[in-house]
């Protein structure tokens, strides 16, 4: 690096770190197989480890799979007999997260449920499933709906987490007014107003939201 270039905090962090190569293959098969290269942000990934761990989450729920990136991070902190359910929209996509879990030795904790998330989270409530950490990290339309699904299908003490609150610094430009970017905005509103949730927002990278269900919390039938 040259002398006189600063770096941005999210690069020197990055720069700590020894090569996953774990990671590094996942990377690689999402370009390889012509995918978008939106994969959760490493040091959020390791964040998403830590979390599962400190939880000590046993059932962890994703809603976007995309290659398997975030699934790695989030199996990674479970126990042995722990179980990551991961939602995805594109079965090409889930084929491909399927075969990195596999590859990095987590293909028995994961269950993939392919089709629209929001019908799958509504059949996850049919089951009366309940989950310890959910990663919402998927359509942006459709924010809102998944952290009211999201509070339901957690509990009191589940920990919610959610990705690019950002939209790559189009919710921060008052111009932007697209439906994405409108939908996010009420999402963040949402989760720093909701009394049932205890949340924060990350500002590095695109942004991370954190919120835990709280004990008290009056849930949705
Ligand atoms: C983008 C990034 C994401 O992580 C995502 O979930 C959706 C979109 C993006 O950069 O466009
Ligand atoms: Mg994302």
């Amino acid at each position: 690096m040259h002398p006189d270039q600063i770096m941005t905090p999210e690069a020197y962090i990055e720069s700590l770190y020894p090569p996953d190569p774990v990671l590094e293959r996942v990377k690689k098969g999402i370009r390889d197989n012509g995918m978008p290269e939106i994969s959760i942000e490493p040091g959020y990934g390791r964040l998403l480890t830590l979390l599962v761990r400190l939880m000590r989450a046993r059932s962890v729920l994703e809603i976007g799979a995309l290659g398997g990136y975030s699934g790695i991070c989030l199996a990674r902190g479970l126990p042995e007999d722990g179980r990551l359910v991961s939602l995805e929209i594109n079965p090409e996509y889930a084929e491909i997260a399927r075969r990195h879990l596999t590859e990095a030795g987590y293909g028995e904790r994961v269950e993939y449920r392919i089709g629209d998330a929001a019908e799958s989270l509504r059949q996850l409530r049919r089951e009366n499933a309940r989950f310890d950490l959910i990663l919402i990290d998927a359509d942006k339309l459709n924010y809102p709906r998944y952290l009211e699904e999201a509070i339901a299908l957690g509990g009191p003490g589940a920990l919610i987490v959610a990705d690019n609150p950002f939209l790559r610094g189009r919710t921060l430009d008052p111009n932007r007014q697209g439906d994405a970017v409108v939908s996010i905005r009420e999402f963040n509103r949402r989760l720093a107003a909701d009394p049932r949730l205890e949340s924060t927002i990350l500002p590095g990278y695109d942004g991370l939201c954190l919120a835990r269900v709280r004990d008290d919390a009056v849930l949705p039938e």
